[in-house]
């Protein structure tokens, strides 16, 4: 099918009282409204088991707008996004109530894109559902989100359910981070950017350190996040998918196949941990109580009234190696933790250091050149590098200078949209870059899924930390036993 961007769509938001859907998605769907991305015949079907009609829908959506999207709502786009609202009462356990869709949706004249914000373990008898009133046509879409799988058999699994009623190029599998501004740049800054295009490899970069801080805890989330555990939430997902665009090389064109192929490539080759050296790679840790921002919060534990004995991780720190040529040597410290200091993302490329110093005479040490990418918040660019002191002494002495950029400065009148703006929006024109492929999730999964044994064969233990602070202690041992430091916010 070719895809036309000016196309009207039928959007059926299984499970728009779900938390994800009161948050994100419409919020988003109501912003594309105001950006005026949605085609006026566009319909949005929210789907629950709920006994409500139209107005009940509307109201509900007007009340978690108010909430969530941090303005006032405009009373002109309003009034033209809530006549997009339907809302359909369907049981998906009840395989008839799918007929009741298909009375609504228009699927001579629009493509159908069908959004699971529901648990995995529904999304066969969605599946099932769909495909049984004849709504699975090769012109619909499916998009899913994560936890896709807690093990490459389960992710398998569910890949093989959903693959029965729709063909990978109907499929599109969330990772909101893979919307965010600032990773999608990530592919602008390495491939037009001919600075650093030729210095991004192991001949010039020493290592990088990718973090994933956040403050808050687990609280309301404790049953799901306690099966789950850091690793499988955070790293599986959002740090590989992060690592791969650092990583990959360049592809030959934009287009979401030869992305995903580059990415691809370096899932594969990461270097597995095993039994043998999974003690120096990886540390797990799990918060106690602490202080962030002055007040005392709760230890993980104890969020929970239920059971205080968890070893599930809230933190974790990997050293990741990839097995290729341009990679082989530079090592990637990568970490991830509920209860740190702050929220906050960045990825550091630490340059390799000067062979041979001409300044001994005032410089001992001289640093290394690093480029900080900041994710969010406070989004930009920081290039640190050394330069003299001005002044009149014969010595060259050094100092490390920053080259800043500034998101809110450079872009100050752009609204930087949220990550399922662009998702929403890309997967209503049928494009596939920023979704993860099958073979991507399959291959993160074969690479976690041994650590995950082998944690367990060698019952590593977790180490504490207190809330607030930046993880365990044993996480800076990690880096510095190869003579290293995590960077500094
Ligand atoms: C989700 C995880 O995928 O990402 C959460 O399940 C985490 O545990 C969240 O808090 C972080 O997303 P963001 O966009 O706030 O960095």
């Amino acid at each position: 099918m070719v895809i036309k961007k000016k196309l009207a769509y039928d959007l059926v938001i299984f499970g728009t009282k779900g938390d994800l859907a009161r948050r994100k998605l419409l919020p988003s769907l109501y912003k594309l409204e105001k950006l005026k991305k949605l085609h006026k015949n566009t319909k949005i079907i929210g789907v629950g088991r709920a006994n409500w009609d139209k107005n009940t829908y509307i109201k509900m959506v007007k009340k978690n707008l108010k909430k969530f999207i941090n303005e006032e709502i405009n009373i002109i786009f309003w009034k033209k996004f809530c006549k997009k609202l339907i809302f359909c009462n369907i049981d998906v356990n009840y395989i008839e109530n799918f007929l009741k869709l298909k009375k609504i949706l228009d699927q001579k004249n629009k493509i159908t894109i069908n959004y699971l914000a529901m648990p995995p373990n529904t999304f066969e008898l969605i599946c099932k559902g769909l495909a049984k009133a004849k709504l699975n046509l090769p012109s619909s879409r499916i998009v899913i989100e994560k936890p896709i799988g807690e093990s490459l058999k389960t992710s398998k699994d569910i890949n093989n359910k959903v693959g029965k009623y729709f063909k990978e190029s109907q499929i599109f599998r969330i990772d909101h981070y893979l919307g965010k501004e600032t990773i999608l740049n990530l592919l602008s800054l390495r491939f037009s950017n001919f600075l650093f295009m030729n210095n991004w490899s192991n001949k010039n970069i020493d290592h990088i350190q990718i973090t994933i801080a956040e403050n808050i805890g687990i609280k309301g989330r404790w049953n799901y996040f306690n099966k789950t555990g850091q690793i499988k939430d955070m790293v599986q997902n959002h740090l590989l998918q992060i690592l791969t665009i650092i990583t990959m090389s360049i592809p030959i064109n934009l287009s979401s196949d030869n992305i995903r192929n580059e990415k691809v490539k370096i899932l594969k080759s990461l270097k597995p941990i095993n039994i043998k050296n999974i003690k120096k790679k990886i540390v797990l840790g799990q918060y106690t109580k602490g202080y962030i921002d002055r007040k005392l919060v709760n230890s993980y534990l104890k969020e929970n009234n239920l059971n205080e004995t968890s070893k599930t991780e809230t933190f974790v720190c990997i050293k990741v190696n990839i097995e290729n040529w341009k990679w082989k040597g530079v090592p990637f410290y990568l970490r991830t933790g509920k209860r740190l200091p702050i929220k906050y993302s960045e990825i550091v490329i630490f340059f390799k250091k000067i062979p041979i110093n001409l300044f001994k005479n005032s410089c001992n040490v001289i640093p290394q050149n690093k480029l900080i990418i900041r994710l969010q918040p406070n989004e930009g660019i920081d290039i640190k590098i050394n330069n003299k002191i001005p002044g009149l002494t014969s010595k060259f002495n050094l100092k490390e200078i920053l080259l800043t950029s500034n998101y809110s400065e450079e872009f100050k009148k752009i609204d930087i949209p949220d990550a399922y703006e662009r998702l929403l929006l890309d997967s209503m024109i049928g494009k596939q870059t920023l979704f993860v492929r099958r073979d991507e999730i399959e291959a993160s999964w074969k690479w976690i899924d041994k650590i995950i044994k082998s944690l367990k064969k060698k019952n590593q233990k977790i180490k504490i930390y207190p809330a607030g602070t930046w993880g365990p202690k044993e996480s800076i041992d990690l880096i510095q036993r190869d003579g290293r430091n995590w960077n500094i916010y």
